[in-house]
């Protein structure tokens, strides 16, 4: 028998409300159609993000009660800054010692031993003495928060003699990008040039293209003439902003190569570092064997610094940046972690909480193991792909292969006729909310403020930003039920497609990351 028995079962069950679309339209007037305005209480599937929206696994909520809320050095404090080295960088060798949290109160011997093995602790988290002396792991609420602090330590430590410092990647995500601009930085995605071709079906789960690499020949290109503004080479993995689509080893050997090649540091945006990894073990020669954390283990050897949003690791907050002790980004800001522990303690409480609480700690330490198992990301990565395969079977133009955590669609194949200002995605995610109670979230024109580039430079930009719709599914949630559910209401909407109403803005066009707060109007059909 080929049947594979499903993954997991669920003991905490969650209530899908029943309200008419003639309900759900006119709470969506009232709250001037901008999807994260809606009240989550009435919306029957929530695809919105898969930040911090999953089901947590069984030894989460364990660790939850175990959690410790002493103001300074809390007892999972210590595991944590262990489970990261273990997930970063021990691969097949982890120490778990986050075990004994579960066990009780420790000897004194135990707690001393710790001590004495930490001090010779270095890489990403500094053991004993050394990460006080040279701090380099910051513990804090959400991943915008490493990317606040990053920036905002960053422009300080900048030398660029008078240069406008620039960030290249992958692909920044919004809150990147945003933080990345606050602070006076230019930044550029240099995204692959294949990276919305077509893509056959009946390759999705045989092959995969890694289209979220960063364009190489583009990069080098920007090296060669200006590699002394360049203040950071961001990776992000997966690359969200690019469809989700994942980054291939032999990615980012090269990145590591152009960096070494121009003495600049290299860092990864980790959030879906682990979705990553999964798809470099299935689809690119040589890593079959090895295990995810192996994979991730050889990600991290490449870089110099990264951030995690440990709300795509299972997490329902947290988050975590590290530096490689005397690494590329040490050695080019030298000093920098010290202002970085200053921000923090200054806006995040006790380095040793980062305004998390206690509980928070326990259940992040326990999803590092968690996350990382294949049993979990695995069927995530099937699911998705069910709901891209089932979508393109009613015929809903969505990007091929599908990325690990959402499916997006081509905002611009569904809508061939309707023009860019129009903010069709906006309609979409209006009319599947209305319609179906499903919550889309639109990473499209709206959300890349084109209208206002365009106002500005007075032209359309080089690079035309991708114009999506993205079917963000929270881990552990849903089931293929509701895929089938979702698929059906995208393509019923999309035979429907000429009764979707164009979109314009009525307040907020010209606030960073808008599209959390902006009102909207729609245009008569
Ligand atoms: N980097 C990436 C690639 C992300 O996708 C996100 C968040 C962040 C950084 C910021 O992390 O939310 O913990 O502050 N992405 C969510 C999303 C919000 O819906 O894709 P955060």
């Amino acid at each position: 028998m080929q049947l594979q028995a499903p993954g997991f079962a669920s003991y905490v069950v969650k209530k899908t409300p029943h309200f008419t679309a003639e309900q759900r339209a006119a709470i969506l007037k009232r709250t001037d159609y901008n999807v994260f305005n809606f009240p989550a209480s009435m919306v029957n599937i929530d695809l919105l993000t898969d930040s911090g929206t999953e089901a947590v696994f069984q030894q989460m909520w364990a660790a939850l009660m175990l959690g410790d809320e002493s103001y300074a050095r809390n007892a999972w404090y210590y595991y944590f800054l262990d489970a990261l080295r273990d997930f970063c960088q021990r691969g097949d060798k982890p120490n778990k010692r986050y075990l004994a949290g579960f066990e009780g109160v420790e000897s004194f011997e135990t707690i001393d031993k710790r001590f004495a093995e930490d001090e010779s602790e270095r890489g990403f988290v500094n053991g004993g003495i050394s990460q006080l002396e040279s701090p380099n792991t910051f513990l804090l609420p959400q991943g915008r928060c490493c990317e606040n602090v990053l920036m905002q330590s960053l422009k300080k430590y900048w030398d660029g003699k008078g240069k406008e410092p620039l960030i290249l990647s992958n692909g920044l995500f919004d809150t990147t990008r945003t933080n990345s601009k606050v602070s006076g930085f230019e930044a550029t995605d240099l995204f692959v040039a294949d990276m919305f071709s077509p893509f056959p079906i009946d390759k999705v789960g045989v092959e995969n293209p890694f289209r979220g690499n960063i364009n190489v020949p583009e990069l080098e290109k920007i090296l060669e003439k200006d590699s002394d503004r360049v203040a950071l080479i961001v990776m992000t993995l997966t690359n969200n902003t690019g469809a989700g689509q994942p980054v291939s080893m032999a990615n980012m050997k090269a990145v590591r190569a152009l960096c070494d090649k121009h003495n600049l540091p290299l860092w990864i945006d980790s959030a879906r570092i682990v979705d990553n990894a999964a798809y470099i073990k299935k689809f690119e020669d040589g890593y079959k064997t090895l295990s995810i954390p192996e994979i991730i283990k050889q990600l991290y050897v490449m870089a110099d610094g990264f951030h995690f949003s440990l709300k795509k690791a299972l997490c329902n907050m947290g988050g975590v940046m590290c530096l490689k002790h005397d690494g590329g980004f040490e050695k080019k800001y030298p000093g920098i972690g010290n202002d970085m522990k200053k921000i923090q303690i200054i806006c995040y409480g006790n380095d040793s909480y980062g305004a998390l609480s206690g509980r928070d700690l326990a259940a992040a330490t326990t999803a590092l193991y968690q996350v990382v198992k294949e049993d979990y990301i695995f069927p995530r990565l099937e699911l998705t792909q069910y709901l891209a395969v089932e979508l393109y079977k009613q015929g809903v133009p969505v990007v091929l292969p599908p990325g690990g955590h959402a499916v997006y669609i081509d905002t611009n194949r569904m809508f061939k006729d309707a023009a860019w200002s129009d903010f069709m995605g906006v309609g979409l995610t209006a009319e599947l909310l209305h319609r179906y109670g499903i919550r889309a979230c639109e990473l499209g024109y709206m959300a890349w403020e084109l209208d206002v580039y365009v106002e500005k430079h007075g032209k359309m930009p080089e690079h035309m930003p991708p114009n999506l719709v993205r079917l963000a599914i929270p881990a552990n949630v849903y089931n293929k039920e509701h895929m089938d559910y979702v698929a059906k209401a995208v393509g019923e909407l999309n035979k429907d497609k000429k009764k979707i109403p164009a979109f314009e803005i009525s307040r907020g066009k010209y606030v960073d990351l808008r599209h959390f707060v902006v009102g909207l109007r729609p245009k008569p059909l």
